[in-house]
């Protein structure tokens, strides 16, 4: 990251979240009478690490993706290390989060990193949000609610090309593992390898 505003919100954003713990334990108490639900985690940044955020950075570019789309805004962090990435690709990117509150403010957050040209932040539920007005995907980021990767990723297959890369962070929780088995089971289509210590799946579409 060589932009001294995005770095200054991203530090800001990456400190504010490490006081996550103590709001995921607000959300966990509602969770003790009835299953959790995202709206639990309201006021939840739950974001990639550092790390995480300047390999998606770094990803972006070396693929040259134009087209990159994420599942899961919470307050923007992810989104703002790909806008910068599609700043220097020539893209654009297509994000979505069911929360309204968190993808108002995700917007401010990124406006404030100066790259709101480059986002289309898209309030609802991803199985409805990503069904249309979608370019070919370049680039597709999953991190929103485990169980549905699976079902939104066969939603979007028929946007990929050779040469589109999916990254899906927390590979290492349960509810992944479906869309997990899918994709590497299925190689003639998808090679896939684990990153980031094992937490997230890069796979690279065949055809
Ligand atoms: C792990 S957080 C995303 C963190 C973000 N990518 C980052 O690194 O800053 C997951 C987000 O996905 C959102 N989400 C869950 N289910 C969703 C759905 N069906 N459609 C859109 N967003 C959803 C949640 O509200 C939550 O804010």
């Amino acid at each position: 990251m060589d932009n001294i505003k995005v770095e200054k919100v991203l530090r800001h954003l990456h400190d504010d979240a490490k006081k996550d713990y103590l709001r995921i334990g607000k959300g966990m108490i509602k969770s003790i009478i009835r299953p959790i639900q995202p709206a639990d985690f309201e006021k939840v940044y739950l974001p990639i690490t550092e790390e995480q955020g300047k390999e998606l950075h770094k990803l972006v570019i070396e693929n040259q993706s134009k087209n990159v789309v994420e599942f899961g805004t919470s307050f923007g962090i992810s989104t703002i290390y790909l806008a910068d990435a599609v700043r220097q690709t020539g893209g654009k990117v297509i994000t979505t989060e069911l929360i309204e509150s968190k993808a108002k403010k995700a917007l401010q957050n990124i406006t404030d990193a100066g790259l709101n040209q480059y986002v289309d932040v898209r309030v609802g539920d991803a199985m409805k949000t990503l069904r249309e007005n979608l370019e070919p995907i370049d680039f597709l980021f999953l991190d929103g609610w485990k169980d549905l990767y699976l079902p939104l990723f066969k939603m979007l297959e028929n946007k990929f090309h050779a040469g589109t890369m999916i990254y899906a962070d927390n590979m290492d929780m349960a509810a992944t593992r479906l869309y997990g088995n899918y994709v590497l089971n299925n190689k003639q289509k998808y090679s896939s390898q684990f990153v980031d210590g094992g937490k997230a799946l890069l796979t690279a579409c065949a055809a």
